[in-house]
């Protein structure tokens, strides 16, 4: 038995904000982040949070898999910017849509955060544990940024993307994930200043702060070679893959790994030109995308990949 996706869901804040508007509070321009990144706009939160987000993905997830809330055994939640320290994002989806069965928690795998948690799923499912899971990746970046630094702001985006998965004999095929902890501060954000009695001048808070060129060259080596990998290990070539739905960071990474995975660009969907780069969400809403457009039929074969903070990575291949 493995673990079949079976419904999935969106969401994303009302709010959109375009590259032309970033350029009228700082000095960037639509045609510098448009041609280094592909990104032409992103949606911000106003009201909206992490948790508010992931339960309206989880319900429209619930309904297209046509699952109720009592079924669901499990959620697990990828995410770096929860509402709360405690309770986790996962907790507070758990309480939103009644799933009163399930046990809840979030994983940090930043931008790998949705491979993590599908995989953490998958095998509590493998091993009999549980048998319906939810799975979401979900993230407000736009409170951890820098919004003085150009370098990083424009990029990212806020929103959450979610999937149903269940024991079922087709589903996913292999999977990779790895890390390199020592690269880890290229792109970091610390955590609040402690402030106890016997910390003398606790330092303010912290916003993310990335080497840029450092990430690019580490994702452009690490995606192909974990595909690579999964490819491998279930014993199929780039021929078998219908879509390959890669985290959203850069159009110009990803025309890199088709590139050197010698595989068209059209079998790369894209959402980062309306999204930005959501971390954990970017994998699971452009899944959505692809899923609720009709373009996946049962038994096409996909490869899902994530790449970022950590530094990590990882990548499935699913049968639909
Ligand atoms: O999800 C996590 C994974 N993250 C990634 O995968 C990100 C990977 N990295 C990248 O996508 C690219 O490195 C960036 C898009 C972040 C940057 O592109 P780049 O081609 O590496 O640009 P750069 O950092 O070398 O900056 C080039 C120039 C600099 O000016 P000078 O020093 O050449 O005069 C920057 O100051 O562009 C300037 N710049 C900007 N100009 C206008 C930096 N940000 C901006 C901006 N608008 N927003």
């Amino acid at each position: 038995m493995t673990t079949r996706i079976i419904g999935t869901g969106r969401c994303l804040p009302e709010t959109v904000v375009t590259n032309d508007y970033l350029s009228t509070i700082m000095d960037t321009s639509d045609e510098w982040i448009s041609s280094r990144t592909g990104i032409k706009e992103r949606r911000i939160v106003k009201n909206e949070t992490t948790a508010s987000m992931s339960a309206e993905a989880a319900r429209q997830a619930m309904e297209d898999a046509g699952v109720t809330a009592e079924e669901i055994d499990l959620i697990i939640v990828g995410t770096l910017t929860g509402d709360y320290i405690t309770p986790s994002t996962a907790c507070e989806v758990q309480a939103a849509i009644g799933a009163v069965n399930a046990m809840a928690f979030d994983v940090n795998a930043a931008c790998t955060g949705f491979i993590v948690a599908l995989n953490t799923a998958h095998l509590y499912i493998q091993a009999g544990i549980y048998r319906t899971a939810l799975v979401i990746g979900a993230e407000t970046l736009s409170k951890i940024m820098d919004w003085n630094d150009r370098s990083t702001c424009v990029l990212f985006g806020d929103g959450a993307g979610a999937a149903i998965v269940r024991s079922n004999e087709k589903g996913i095929m292999s999977f990779v994930q790895g890390a390199d902890g020592a690269k880890g501060l290229s792109l970091a954000c610390k955590d609040r200043a402690n402030n106890n009695p016997l910390v003398q001048n606790p330092k303010d808070l912290n916003y993310t702060a990335m080497n840029g060129q450092e990430v690019y060259k580490f994702a452009v080596t690490k995606v192909p070679e974990c595909i690579h990998q999964v490819l491998e290990d279930a014993n199929l070539t780039t021929d078998d893959i219908k879509y390959f739905i890669l985290h959203q960071a850069n159009i110009r990474i990803i025309n890199s790994v088709a590139k050197r995975l010698k595989v068209s660009e059209d079998k790369f969907p894209i959402s980062l030109d309306h999204c930005g780069n959501v971390s954990a969400a970017s994998v699971p809403i452009l899944l959505d995308e692809v899923n609720k457009n009709g373009l996946l039929q049962k038994g096409d074969k996909i490869v899902i990949s994530g790449f970022g903070g950590g530094l990590t990575w990882g990548a499935d291949i699913i049968e639909w």
